[in-house]
């Protein structure tokens, strides 16, 4: 299915066009080509950013805080785990952010495929290329940032080929076709799971825990340490999948010195917009704990499983480094304006995108019954298989080298989701 949204959008007074359904390619009159024109020089100063997966929870928060930072934004969904009704409220979003200021709003498309579907793809690619009577054409699509991929854990387990192939091998063939249109800048989303087991092996999780090339850091004792390239802890096939994008993406930014790769390695992403019109809203039943306590909250679940009240935590329910979504979809911004700054210290880098602190299961249980004045149902269960008791950030580079950090709390994002869930019952 290929459906194209736009949300346009880009006149200098901020104004809306007519609703319309083009890309920048497709044939029209006089009065639009004019327009058009108009739009592409406008647009040259505002670069476009092509985000897949940008309807998705972490997806959609990214694609407003681009267009709250000025991006022209294309987004590839093939919303399979989102809803399109979300472009609408991103639109809705970033547009009452650009009237408050006195901004121009910048556009917004929605091509409804497969990342995968390279058919779909490359005219979309082709209708940004700049015209240019001489030398190599150029995109006007200044990087990408990919988070369409599969993400349950359990699922990953039963059906690795699947995971595997879209993952992985999608990956491959997106990488080989970006690089023919020479669209090099490339923001990948990965994640803290690629730590596993290591996460509780008491040592810091640093970067070059998990490394494509020999490393050399100073450790939390001062001690020089060298680190060879590898990765030890992994426990699933889903985890796996984002180590090898991520070793696939070093090796062809070690070929290739055009292009700047980032791997985001993500900690536990929480919370919404404040405005409560996006939020974590999967088509598949949850695994995640926000989302399961949200089923709690609405009576759609009965009560909440605690996986392990015996791990060696302060209160012996699991720690994790839970992150405001919002905080999360600046860290991309923060990525990607480092990378076509040239300012990486690397053209292919990891980061840790984290708080750097942890708290419990159960404080996330009571901060959320405080915020909410809700008493959320809660049983102790057994381990969940595959879990780690501890899994907290050092977010030292990404505070350093993406002069980003963290804003807002854990208490926050449990208000934002309360406004999530009074938004949705208003809408019943
Ligand atoms: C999970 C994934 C991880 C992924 C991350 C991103 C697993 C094993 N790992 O991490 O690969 O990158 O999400 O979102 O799924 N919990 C409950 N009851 C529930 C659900 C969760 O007690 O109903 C507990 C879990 O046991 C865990 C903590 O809450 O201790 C956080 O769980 P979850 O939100 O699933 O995240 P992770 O397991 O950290």
């Amino acid at each position: 299915m290929e459906i194209e949204r736009r949300s346009d959008v880009t006149t200098p007074s901020g104004s809306e066009s007519p609703g319309s359904v083009d890309t920048p390619a497709t044939e029209r009159g006089n009065l639009f080509d004019e327009l058009d024109e108009l739009l592409r020089r406008h647009s040259v100063e505002t670069p476009y950013i092509l985000v897949t997966g940008g309807l998705g929870f972490i997806g959609s928060h990214t694609t407003l805080e681009l267009l709250k930072a000025h991006y022209n934004v294309i987004v590839v969904d093939n919303l399979s785990n989102a809803f399109e009704d979300v472009f609408d409220r991103v639109a809705r979003l970033a547009r009452e952010f650009h009237e408050q200021n006195g901004t121009p709003m910048p556009s917004m498309h929605l091509h409804a495929h497969d990342y995968r579907d390279t058919a779909a793809l490359r005219p979309l690619l082709d209708s940004y290329q700049t015209e240019s009577r001489w030398g190599t054409p150029k995109s006007k699509i200044a990087g990408v940032i990919h988070f369409a991929a599969y993400k349950a854990v359990e699922e990953s387990i039963r059906h690795p080929l699947k995971y595997y192939a879209n993952n992985v091998g999608g990956l491959i063939d997106f990488a080989a076709t970006l690089g023919d249109y020479g669209i090099k800048t490339f923001i990948f989303s990965s994640s803290a799971t690629v730590y596993g087991t290591l996460a509780t092996s008491g040592l810091p999780l640093k970067e070059e825990l998990c490394a494509h090339k020999e490393e050399v850091y100073i450790d939390h004792d001062g001690v020089s340490q060298t680190i060879q390239p590898g990765c030890t802890g992994i426990t699933n096939p889903y985890g796996r999948t984002k180590w090898i994008c991520e070793t696939i993406l070093a090796d062809l930014a070690a070929s290739d010195p055009e292009w700047t790769i980032v791997a985001l390695r993500y900690f536990n992403p929480v919370g919404c917009d404040p405005s409560g019109l996006l939020g974590e809203d999967p088509r598949q039943a949850p695994t995640n704990l926000l989302p399961v306590v949200i089923k709690v909250m609405t009576g759609q679940y009965s009560e909440l499983s605690m996986f392990g009240s015996d791990w060696e935590t302060k209160d012996g329910t699991a720690v994790r480094d839970f992150i405001h979504v919002t905080d999360l979809a600046r860290g991309h911004i923060a990525a990607l304006s480092t990378a076509n700054a040239g300012k990486l210290a690397e053209n292919f880098r990891t980061f840790n995108l984290g708080t750097g602190y942890g708290n419990s299961v159960m404080d996330v249980v009571n901060t959320m019954e405080a915020v909410s004045s809700q008493k959320i149902p809660k049983r102790v269960a057994d381990r969940r298989k595959g879990d780690v008791g501890y899994c907290v950030a050092v977010a030292d580079r990404s505070q350093q080298e993406l002069q980003w950090k963290t804003e807002k709390t854990l208490k926050d994002a449990c208000t934002d989701i309360c406004n999530f869930l009074e938004v949705r019952k208003m809408a019943m």
